[in-house]
């Protein structure tokens, strides 16, 4: 909040009124805590200011007192970055308070904000709920759900001790041949500002202090998904490809239409934390662009938290690593994801400041966003314990908020196709179940669950969409199943669960959206044996159907549900109505360009489309 703002408020009680109304949407105010946050500050040395701005890897930590000779107040675990022990709770939680109970042992005891990508859940450690992506979410328009589901996710992440997770991501994905395009909500900015700024107020509760508050990150600033295609990261040689980390090239009416809302909407109710995108807007780099991070963030919006940066992202700027640090914190940069070379780091910032290159007034402002935010956390109140509290381990992965995940499934299911009314199913005819996905809870939950890129296979806890069937039909009822649809004898439905297989980020980068062969015989092996077919669409975007929907009898976007596979059959065998509504658009077949809003583009299915019974 720039200082004319706040004079106003502590000069007026009209204005502590003003302050006061918009306090309904925004449960803090950061700058309340600068007279504890300017004392501790005037205690600081230069070296243990800049320690407040650098944030390794864990992983790359040389040695748990680096902790304290480089005065780190952050690290994080970014994608693989896991525990020697493995991922499972305890390891977790033994390794957050290993470097926590180290920090609280430095001159100035700062406790650490360890950070995790719990994008969907607390989605690295085995046994946690995890939720559908972003683009499931979307799809349930429910603010209430999306909160309710940032709750449990904020309750888990602080069962393993860590204070931060990097979400909500509030990016408008533009381009579905994106790689991420499914951390997104939507397409369209206003069914994002809603549903981020629910995910925002569940993971940071009524108030930051709250025990079962996490730091929340708005990611990533802005506009990482109106990337042109052809402009994203070199993923083969130099040959530059994709989407990913590339050029968005609007004016600025337009990202302010398009991608600002859900920012506007997250700064409003209190974000502590923004991550400016690996991307540019109009060939600048948002790391290094002082116009967003500065002029429009800070100075327009009023954000008071601190921004941090994308992992090595500084890295991509132009010049060597010391012109690139002062490139990016003279632009607005406050803490730095390093996260390898936090050496290097350190000193080339703390020259850049003796050579007079970053003034101490910019070092001060992001010490001071970064301090006040572990002020409102209750981070510096030394009656509140810093280390894991494992009473939490209790509800970690519980029943209870297994319901959750699995209201948010049943909720984000999309029908698209119902010939003849085939749903719901009866509980009491045999069902084949046949796909890639049918049984397989690596594939169901996508990228950035247990490792970075997410894989197939049995990789935590939860219930596939078989055993999901399981449950839900009749004891008599037989269920057989295959992976690629044979063997189907004696049954009256198949079910097909196909679609992708796990991706993350760039790797997700796709010009070809058809479904692959494998998938197309599944649906043809069982047609041929004569069954009506559901087809169950395992993905992180809309696909291209035009192979598969001439015969497939009904067609049920599930994107990428999660561990809570039961959530399927709740649906497909009537438990439940289906209420999804598509919060992306649909394009028709091979003949369509990809790129909404070109001539040659064709739509199969209209956001908001979604049949029900
Ligand atoms: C990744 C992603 C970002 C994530 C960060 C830490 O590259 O861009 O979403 O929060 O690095 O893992």
């Amino acid at each position: 909040m720039n200082t004319s703002r706040r004079s106003f408020l502590a000069g007026s009680l009209g204005g502590l009124a003003v302050l006061r109304a918009s306090a309904a949407t925004k449960p803090h105010f950061f700058f309340q805590y600068d007279p504890q946050v300017r004392k501790l500050l005037s205690q600081m040395t230069l070296d243990e200011k800049i320690g407040q701005m650098t944030q390794p890897d864990q992983m790359y930590l040389k040695s748990l007192d680096d902790i304290d000779n480089y005065h780190l107040g952050s690290v994080l675990s970014g994608g693989d970055s896991d525990p020697k022990t493995g991922n499972d709770l305890n390891s977790w939680t033994d390794m957050y308070d290993h470097y926590q109970e180290r920090a609280l042992k430095t001159r100035l005891r700062i406790p650490l904000l360890y950070g995790v990508d719990a994008v969907h859940g607390h989605n690295n450690v085995i046994g946690a709920v995890v939720f559908p992506h972003n683009i499931g979410l979307g799809c349930t328009r429910d603010p209430k759900l999306v909160e309710a589901a940032a709750r449990v996710t904020s309750e888990e992440i602080k069962a393993t001790g860590i204070n931060w997770g990097f979400g909500p991501c509030v990016t408008v994905p533009q381009d579905i041949r994106w790689g991420r395009t499914y951390e997104g909500f939507s397409e369209n900015p206003d069914v994002v500002k809603v549903l981020g700024e629910a995910a925002n107020r569940g993971l940071q509760r009524a108030r930051l202090d709250d025990p079962l508050a996490v730091l929340a990150c708005a990611k990533h600033y802005m506009a990482d998904g109106g990337t042109t295609f052809g402009t994203g990261v070199p993923r083969v040689g130099s040959q530059r490809f994709g989407l990913d980390q590339g050029d968005t090239r609007v004016d600025e009416a337009t990202l302010r239409k398009i991608h600002l809302p859900g920012y506007a909407t997250t700064v409003a109710g209190g974000v502590g934390s923004i991550m400016p995108s690996y991307s540019s807007w109009n060939g600048v780099k948002c790391s290094a662009s002082k116009r967003l991070m500065t002029g429009i963030l800070k100075d327009e919006l009023g954000f008071e938290g601190f921004l941090i940066s994308d992992y090595a992202a500084l890295n991509q700027l132009p010049g060597d690593y010391k012109q690139q640090i002062e490139t990016s914190i003279n632009a607005g940069m406050d803490m730095v994801m390093v996260p390898e070379h936090y050496v290097d780091f350190f000193h080339h910032l703390k020259a850049l400041v003796t050579e007079g290159r970053v003034p101490m007034a910019r070092i001060d402002d992001a010490v001071i966003r970064i301090l006040r935010t572990k002020f409102a956390m209750g981070m510096m109140n030394p009656k509140n314990p810093q280390l894991a509290d494992r009473k939490l381990h209790k509800t970690f992965g519980s029943a209870e908020h297994r319901a959750v995940g699995r209201e948010a499934v049943r909720k984000s299911l999309v029908v698209l196709k119902n010939d003849n009314h085939l749903l719901p199913l009866s509980k009491n005819a045999h069902v084949h179940v046949a796909g890639k996905g049918h049984d397989d809870i690596g594939i169901q939950c996508g990228g950035w669950t247990i490792t970075w890129q997410g894989k197939a296979g049995a990789t935590t806890k939860g219930t596939t969409i078989l055993e999901g069937i399981h449950k839900a039909v009749a004891h008599s009822t037989v269920v057989s199943h295959s992976l690629d649809g044979s063997h189907s004898e004696g049954a009256k439905v198949g079910i097909a669960v196909i679609g992708e297989l796990p991706y993350a980020e760039m790797m997700g980068d796709r010009t070809d959206l058809h479904l692959d062969a494998e998938d197309v015989a599944v649906i043809q092996k069982m047609k041929s044996a004569g069954l009506p077919v559901v087809v169950v669409l395992l993905s992180g975007r809309p696909m291209l159907l035009d192979n598969i929907l001439g015969s497939a009898d009904a067609v049920v976007a599930a994107w990428l549900p999660g561990t809570e596979g039961d959530g399927v059959a709740d649906v497909l065998f009537g438990d439940h109505k289906p209420v999804g509504k598509l919060s992306f658009t649909w394009p028709k077949d091979s003949s369509t360009s990809l790129q909404r809003g070109d001539p040659g583009y064709k739509t199969l299915f209209p956001f908001g489309h979604g049949l029900s019974w």
